[in-house]
């Protein structure tokens, strides 16, 4: 294995590993570390089909359901897949989920530990995927501020009315079945132990315990603080990228910057996650 930084504190990117073939226990726990440490973690030139997807995405964790069944592949229904064929087109632009900094299903009890893309198909340019490390933007936060904000604590719904984006339009059994919790606004990470601002701006509905103007302030300041460039990867895709991170550990944003007439098209898997916790204070 070979390891690369691509930031001095976010993202990894390893080569000489075949994704595609088991790994010893060793390789595992070292990719499991490594994964802990980056957050991001880039395996480029890994073509997987979506059984060895699965696979290679086991090296992590146990997976979890795909939440919109309709965009899953009927013979692996842990495998979904984002396709440009999907999104509605407005006034020439494409409508694409997840544009905004955001972490994956922050409003269930068990949001999703991580999530992992296999590229099959990349327009000649744009769609890149954005992270920033919401652990170093929370360090980086004056110790009052730091004191202020462990303490609080967030409802997250499917959508915000405050929601800078639209969510997918869910059926009445699938809106039924989807949770409303109470999250802390900075999380422990629960094996490094280091504390994250936990943010989504489509799916916080204010803070509890604080007028909405003071709630949503706050929230736009840590949002704008965090999303600084600074605490940036940028990653352009290249067919066979596969490329996992931590939603303890970093927001992510698509970009719709792409020709709506070129063929853009993912395989995705969620892995399983537990309740998020607070920082002890
Ligand atoms: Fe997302």
């Amino acid at each position: 294995m070979f390891i690369k930084k691509l930031t001095p504190t976010l993202g990894a990117e390893i080569s000489e590993i075949d994704l595609s073939l088991p790994v010893t226990n060793q390789e595992k726990y070292h990719l499991k570390s490594l994964f802990a440490e980056y957050a991001v973690l880039v395996f480029p030139n890994q073509p997987l089909t979506p059984g060895q997807f699965v696979r290679a995405a086991e090296i992590f964790g146990p997976l979890m359901e795909q939440q919109i069944k309709k965009f899953t592949l009927s013979d692996y229904p842990l495998v979904g897949y984002n396709s440009t064929k999907d999104l509605p087109l407005i006034n020439g632009k494409l409508q694409v989920r997840g544009e905004n900094f955001h972490t994956d299903h922050s409003n269930d009890l068990e949001p999703p530990m991580a999530t992992s893309l296999v590229a099959v198909e990349i327009p000649s340019y744009g769609g890149d995927t954005q992270f920033v490390d919401v652990r170093k933007a929370f360090d980086d936060l004056s110790a009052e501020m730091k004191e202020k904000i462990i303490k609080l604590k967030s409802r997250h719904v499917h959508e915000s009315s405050r929601s800078p984006r639209s969510f997918a339009k869910l059926t009445p059994e699938e809106m039924a079945k989807i949770p409303q919790t109470i999250q802390p606004l900075v999380i422990e990470h629960p094996e490094t132990h280091r504390p994250a601002l936990y943010l989504n701006t489509g799916r916080m509905e204010g803070i509890v315990d604080m007028q909405d103007e003071a709630a949503y302030a706050l929230i736009n300041q840590l949002y704008v603080h965090s999303t600084q460039e600074k605490y940036e990867y940028r990653h352009k895709w290249r067919v066979g990228d596969l490329v996992i991170w931590d939603n303890r550990a970093v927001m992510h944003q698509a970009n719709a910057d792409y020709n709506p007439e070129e063929f853009r098209y993912l395989y995705r898997i969620m892995l399983k996650g537990a309740p998020l916790k607070g920082v002890n204070i």
